[in-house]
Order: structure tokens, then C-alpha cells, then sequence
């Protein structure tokens, strides 16, 4: 890879130096208390942060957290991060209350050698998403004053045409950092010659969110199985009645089409848990696939579902899996992700947790993380890397 490194800049020396790192500090937030949920993102960038304060750099760290449209709005603000990015590092986070105005200038003009400070949301700013590529370079220009060499450590941002992303590189010395690296090297061994037999795990709601990388992987992998409330629309593409499940009308050909054309690789739910509503107390049932009610909804895969998810996963060596098997925040309806997720860790592979809710769904079942192979950072990320998509953040580092 052409890329150049964390290592790379350390070997230069970064003692003094201002070092401008884009992180993905984009955690979920309780909606109730705002208290962050799961940190795995936070910590996932500490051993870059942790080796830019060792060789004393003055570290600037700049995220995104949520979809603010382009102005402040305090429900999406990066202070809760800040707080905790602190407690990690055991050291405090000079935080900046706006991104690249006056209290941002101020916090980075005071930064120590060794002292880590935090921008705020760099949503809160029009130009970091902006399709105007002079609006977009002009908050890039702002925000490259503030360091003398930068760092892309948001593997999970790496797909997003935005300014911290893909204009501040072309504007500063740039290296990729420890969880970037990382990444790219685990997903690389997928794309290149997996060893066999290839199993990948997809659910999550959407058809349409996963299409591209069933067409992309469908040449390339053994077994796909298919779970989440995007089997739904498989299986009325099969002909069955789903009551009123998840469903993507306009998918249903679409799926019929890759049914057709998958060669009997792909596995769909033969059960699943019905409810009478989507509600953590409603009453539910386990049906099976040509029996769902015309009045109840699926909002996991049964029992025997995971039983043959489960071989076909134990026969693995390697495997990716991204989406939840059903609605794994309520107890009720998260014992078919357990149940894959136990698989997986069980099977003798290689295997890869795409980012989002799989990743968070193995730490909030209280799954050991280090059973699996990888947990990756990125959701969207990870599958455009796998659809083979040029991503545009890691393309920026590469010139
Ligand atoms: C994610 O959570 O997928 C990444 O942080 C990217 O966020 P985005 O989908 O809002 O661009
Ligand atoms: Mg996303």
C-alpha cells in the first residue's frame, strides 16, 4: 500500500508539532439521558492518540457524532466524548465549543506538548459534508490551520466524500493511523483470497442498504445467510405471507432476481418470532416461515434458524457478518443474534464483525470481544470497502 503511517510520521518526530487527527468519535447516545451507550469507537482510536501524547505531539482531534444539518445543535454535540475520551486517555480533554471559530483557535493556540483537545461537531459546519467542493474547501482550509501534519484515524468516515475526510489531506503532510491501517488490512484479506468455505452473515432492516454488496459478494463467498428484518422481503420474493413485517416492496423482484441467480447460496430464516407489535412486552410467538399471521410482525429468527445458521457458520473458515438477526435491544427478540453471534465465536475462522449495530450488539449482549477475529469500526465503511467501492478518505491518503 502507498499509504504512509502513523509510524512513518513518528519516525520524524512529532514532539511540538501540531497533529490534526480525524477520529470517528460517532458513538450512540441514550436518548434519554444522552449518556454514551457504547464506546468501542472511542477506544478503538486510543492507541493512535496514546502514541501521538508519548512522543509529545500537540494532538487536535476533530469527529463527527450524529446528522446535524450544518448548524450547532447541542443534542448531537461531542462533550459527553469528551468526557469520556478523558477518563480513557487518564488524562483531561481540552474541549473547544465550536470547530474552527474563535474557542477552537483559542484551545489549540494553548495546547501543551502532550495535551489532547477535542473540536466540536464538525457537522455543526455546512462545508464538511457540502457537494460544493469550494464550500467544502474552505472549511478544509480552516481546519488545517490548526495542525502541521494530519492523521486519518476515522475508518468509519472513510466513505464520505467530506472535508476532514478527503479535502484536509490534499492540504497537509497526511499518514494513516493505527485503527485505519488495521482495518484496511483485515477487510483486504477478504477481498483477496478468503479461505474456504467463505460464510457471510447479513441482516439489519434494509434490502436496499445491503444491495450492492449481495450482488458484489455473491460471486465470491460459499454461503450468505440471510437474517434481520431484511429477509422479509426474501422470503415474499419466495411467495410467502409475512404479515406485517418489514418489507421493501419495491425490493421484492430484485430479491427474486438474486434468489434466481445465487446458485442455492443463499439461506433464509425457515423460523422466526412473530409479535403482535413492536414492543419490548408484546406478546410473541415462534412460527414457522409459511405461517406468519397476517396480523403479527417477525422481529427475530427462530430457534431452528440458528441451528442451521449455526452449521453452516461451524463449517466456516472465514466469515464477515454484518446486521442484527432481529431486534436484539429487547430481550425478547435477541436471542437470534445471540445465538449467531455464539456461532461465530465458536467456528474455527477468520472472523469479521462489520461496524454499527453488529459491533454494538456483540458488547451490549456482553459477547467477548476478543473471540472474533475483527470488530470493525465502520458499518457503511466496511461494506463499501467489500463492495470494492473506491473509498474516498483512504484515496486521499494514497496521493
Ligand atoms: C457511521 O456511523 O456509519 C459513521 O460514523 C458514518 O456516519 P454517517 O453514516 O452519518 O456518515
Ligand atoms: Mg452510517
Amino acid at each position: 500500500m502507498s499509504i504512509r503511517t502513523l509510524d512513518d510520521l513518528l519516525a520524524e518526530g512529532v514532539s511540538g508539532r501540531r497533529v490534526l487527527v480525524r477520529a470517528d468519535l460517532n458513538v450512540p447516545l441514550d436518548k434519554q439521558t444522552g449518556a454514551i451507550t457504547d464506546d468501542g469507537r472511542i477506544r478503538a482510536v486510543l492507541p493512535t492518540l496514546g502514541a501521538l501524547v508519548e512522543a509529545g505531539a500537540k494532538v487536535v482531534v476533530c469527529s463527527h457524532l450524529g446528522r446535524p444539518k450544518g448548524a450547532p445543535d447541542p443534542q448531537f454535540s461531542l462533550v459527553p466524548v469528551a468526557g469520556r475520551l478523558g477518563e480513557l486517555l487518564g488524562a483531561p480533554v481540552h474541549f473547544a465549543t465550536d470547530t474552527v471559530g474563535e474557542s477552537a483557535r483559542a484551545t489549540v493556540a494553548d495546547l501543551a506538548d502532550g495535551q489532547v483537545a477535542l473540536l466540536e461537531n464538525l457537522r455543526f459546519n455546512a462545508g464538511e459534508t457540502s457537494k460544493d467542493e469550494a464550500e467544502r474547501g474552505a472549511f478544509a482550509d480552516q481546519l488545517a490551520a490548526f495542525g502541521d501534519a494530519y492523521v486519518d484515524d476515522a475508518f468509519g468516515a472513510v466513505h464520505r466524500k467530506h472535508a476532514s475526510v478527503f479535502d484536509v489531506p490534499a492540504r497537509l503532510p497526511h499518514v494513516a493511523g493505527r485503527l485505519v491501517l488495521r482495518e484496511v488490512e483485515v477487510l483486504s484479506k477478504l477481498t483477496g483470497d478468503p479461505e474456504r468455505p467463505y460464510v457471510v452473515v447479513l441482516g439489519g432492516s434494509k434490502v436496499s442498504d445491503k444491495l450492492a454488496v449481495i450482488e458484489a459478494l455473491l460471486p465470491t463467498v460459499d454461503r450468505l445467510l440471510i437474517g434481520g428484518g431484511m429477509c422479509f422481503t426474501f422470503l415474499k420474493a419466495q411467495g410467502l405471507e409475512v404479515g406485517t413485517s418489514l418489507l421493501e416492496k419495491d425490493m421484492v423482484d430484485t430479491c427474486r432476481n438474486l434468489l434466481e441467480r445465487a446458485d442455492g447460496k443463499i439461506m433464509l430464516p425457515v423460523d422466526v418470532v412473530v409479535a403482535d407489535a413492536f414492543a419490548p412486552d408484546a406478546a410473541h410467538d415462534t412460527v414457522r416461515v409459511d405461517g406468519i399471521p397476517s396480523h403479527r410482525l417477525g422481529l427475530d429468527v427462530g430457534p431452528e434458524t440458528v441451528a442451521g445458521f449455526s452449521a453452516a457458520l461451524s463449517q466456516a473458515k472465514t466469515i464477515f457478518w454484518n446486521g442484527p438477526m432481529g431486534v436484539f435491544e429487547m430481550p425478547a427478540f435477541a436471542a437470534g443474534t445471540r445465538g449467531i453471534a455464539e456461532a461465530i465465536t465458536k467456528a474455527d475462522a477468520f472472523s469479521v464483525v462489520g461496524g454499527g449495530d453488529s459491533a454494538a450488539a456483540v458488547r451490549a449482549l456482553g459477547l467477548d470481544e476478543s473471540s472474533f477475529g475483527h470488530i470493525s469500526t465502520g458499518g457503511g465503511a466496511s461494506l463499501e470497502y467489500l463492495e470494492g467501492k473506491t473509498l474516498p478518505g483512504i484515496a486521499a491518503l494514497e496521493n
